[in-house]
């Protein structure tokens, strides 16, 4: 009887540590990770996106909690979208050519806040609160209106 009561906490010890340890490792692969303030980070193909990372007026497409996001840096400034067309949910790209967010499915365009500029896409994409962390680690937040 002592035998098995000591087997069954070392049973209990066993998998609580690798709980923990599984938790752990999720939480350091599980991309966009909410920080207590609700805002997540972007990561990119190689890892958490840095603002030092993007060029001056090149837009980059990210995974976060909130799913697909355009960030787009204009000199020092970072503007924040949903990458999902509101036409038919393909991922819009940043063209820096015709300073315009485009659509490559149906030809959509928007501009840099969102807006509609050309269908068939009705709907604006979404705005997102974006900063950059001290460690350079760009994070999104809420949405933000108009
Ligand atoms: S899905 Fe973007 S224009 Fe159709």
């Amino acid at each position: 009887m002592h035998r098995r009561v000591i087997n069954a906490f070392l049973g209990l010890g066993v998998v609580s540590t690798l709980g923990g340890f599984a938790g752990a490792a999720l939480a350091y692969l599980w991309p966009g990770a909410s920080d207590a303030s609700g805002s997540n980070l972007l990561v990119g193909r190689e890892g958490p996106l840095s603002a030092a990372a993007l060029g001056e007026d090149e837009g980059v497409v990210a995974r976060s909690n909130l799913g697909k996001v355009l960030v787009i840096r204009r000199g020092e400034r970072l503007i924040a979208l949903q990458a999902t067309c509101t036409h038919l949910g393909c991922t819009v790209a940043w063209n820096s050519s015709t300073q315009q967010v485009e659509c490559p499915c149906h030809g959509a365009r928007y501009d840099l806040l969102g807006q509609v500029l050309r269908g068939p896409a009705r709907e604006p994409l979404a705005r997102l609160r974006v900063t950059a962390g001290a460690g350079g680690g760009i994070r999104v937040g809420p949405l933000l209106r108009g």
